[in-house]
């Protein structure tokens, strides 16, 4: 019988992160994106992590935290401010195990605790289904340039006082 799979934990990013994260941000994009993105368009998207100090220091500089399984880090988000996700990467290893769905409601817990009412979140056409699954509602399609390239991208929205258990009151 196939036993299910471990759940993942959750820590907060140490400095000592970025390459691991910049690795798993690249294969992120160039295993999991083929689908919507062509490959110009998934190389300057995954530029971003070319100078690890660079990203290692934008992730420190939001509310970062990691997912591990078996004390490896498998994935990971980012909360900019108090009501908008900047990144959310799982290694493709990892995919399909529920990875992002604890690193984002970790992360909708917090952006609550920092008083946001709700949470947005610039979702790419191949995270779409995933935000939309949570609750997440389309409101504006973009066109972003990166490196030279453009890619498409949709700003997804949640109110968070929908997803308060029930008998809690906001
Ligand atoms: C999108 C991404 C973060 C999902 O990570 P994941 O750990 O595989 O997601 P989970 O296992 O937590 O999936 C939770 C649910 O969402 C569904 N889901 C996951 N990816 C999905 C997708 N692309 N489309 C539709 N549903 C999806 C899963 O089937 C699962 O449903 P279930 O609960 O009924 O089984 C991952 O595919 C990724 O890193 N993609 C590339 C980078 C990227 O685009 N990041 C987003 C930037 S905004």
């Amino acid at each position: 019988m196939p036993q299910p799979s471990p759940k993942p934990a959750l820590r907060p990013f140490l400095a000592a992160d970025g390459p691991v994260l910049a690795a798993i941000f690249v294969a992120a994009i160039e295993e999991l994106t083929g689908d919507d993105y062509g490959e110009a368009q998934q190389e300057a998207w995954a530029s971003a992590a070319d100078d690890e100090e660079a990203f290692g220091r934008r992730l420190a500089g939001e509310l970062t935290l990691i997912a591990t399984l078996q004390n490896s880090p498998v994935g990971f988000a980012s909360l900019k401010g108090k009501d908008h996700i900047d990144m959310l990467y799982v290694h493709p290893d990892a995919a399909g195990q529920g990875v992002a769905s604890a690193l984002c409601e970790a992360l909708e817990k917090l952006a609550g605790a920092r008083g946001a009412t709700s949470l947005t979140v610039d979702a790419s056409d191949n995270a779409q289904g995933f935000f939309a699954k949570r609750g997440y509602v389309a409101r504006q399609r973009n066109s972003v340039t990166v490196n030279g390239e453009w890619l498409a991208n949709t700003t997804m929205q949640k109110n968070l006082k929908d997803s308060a258990a029930p008998g809690v009151q906001p």
